[in-house]
């Protein structure tokens, strides 16, 4: 049997990271430049439920049963057999290859998921509509924090831009124009487990302040759709920054982030923000042509683990 393979890129979160977990819209957009692969390969003569997962980029090779029950990858797996009806998956053998670095803000846990539901779903004659593959990935979400906001499965999959906001029909975005930005790694690993447990303390702690960025993001936001939809990147740029200054506020900026997002506007960014979870990870810059090479050199030399650019169109192919 030929091996059967599917994609899934990686995301960065525009405006609206946290807020997000609190009902505020977001916009998220998909990093096809990054790309999780996962192949599945037929085991015809081990017995059903022989599953062996290689994912040599974290060491991983290890049979199913060898996993933790609540390893995201076992997670998918036991998700898609209930979702199927089915006690057992037939046997197989499961690589995973992402160019997504790991915990740094990039959607590379969701991006695995996204593919590998494709591809198994797939390999057993039934591949699910992104619909069932957003919603199953969600439930792995809920894996690497109690209270996904559905953010990451939800742009992976459908691999569009787009607003989001907990418990409304996503909006995908027509952009006026396409823009560029430059994401640079602080090499600082982001765990999105403790930064949201961490706005979850401070929330309880001082309800009405949290309450208020949370609404700002949100205004924030909104203004940022307008702005991608006239094309107004000197706007947009203005608020990725004031953006930035909340999430600063809240505490998830670093010492080596802001060094990034200093960087970044000193030599001529429009704006810049952290991207994700925060407390490490990566950061955006948003640029122009003029401007673009300026900025990757400076993050460069600013200590930025891994730099490259991104041009973000309408995946419709309009621009
Ligand atoms: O760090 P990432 O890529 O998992 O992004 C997390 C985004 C948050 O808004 C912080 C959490 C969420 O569930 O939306």
């Amino acid at each position: 049997m030929p091996a059967i393979f599917a994609t899934a890129p990686a995301k960065a979160i525009l405006l609206g990271e946290h807020a997000v977990v609190y009902g505020q819209p977001a916009i998220a957009i998909p990093l096809p430049q990054l790309q999780t692969k996962v192949t599945i390969l037929a085991s015809p003569i081990a017995p059903s439920g022989t599953i062996q997962i290689l994912s040599p980029a974290i060491g991983l090779d290890a049979q199913i049963t060898d996993l933790a029950e609540e390893h995201p990858i076992k997670k998918a797996l036991s998700l898609l057999a209930n979702h199927f009806n089915l006690s057992n998956l037939p046997a197989m053998k499961v690589l995973i290859h992402s160019d997504i670095p790991v915990a740094a803000g990039l959607g590379s846990g969701a991006s695995v998921s996204v593919a590998l539901i494709r591809a198994v779903s797939s390999f057993i004659g039934h591949p699910l509509h992104d619909e069932q593959v957003s919603a199953i990935a969600f439930e792995v979400e809920k894996i690497h924090h109690s209270t996904p906001s559905g953010i990451d499965n939800t742009v992976i999959t459908f691999g569009r831009s787009l607003l989001f906001e907990h418990g409304k029909a996503m909006q995908f975005i027509d952009l006026k124009e396409a823009f560029d930005l430059i994401i640079a790694d602080s090499g600082e690993k982001s765990s999105t487990r403790e930064t949201v447990e961490m706005v979850r303390h401070d929330f309880q702690n001082a309800p009405h302040l949290y309450q208020d960025y949370f609404d700002n993001i949100g205004i924030l936001v909104k203004q940022a759709l307008f702005a991608l939809q006239i094309g107004s990147m000197n706007t947009l740029g203005s608020l990725l920054t004031e953006n930035q200054l909340i999430l600063n506020k809240m505490k998830l900026s670093t010492p080596k982030l802001d060094d990034l997002i200093g960087a970044a506007m000193q030599s001529g960014a429009l704006g810049a923000k952290l991207t994700g979870g925060g407390g490490g990870g990566c950061i955006i810059a948003l640029v122009d042509s003029i401007n673009s090479s300026k900025v990757r050199d400076a993050l460069t030399e600013a200590g930025a683990l891994g730099v490259f650019s991104v041009t973000i169109k309408n995946q419709n192919g309009i621009n």
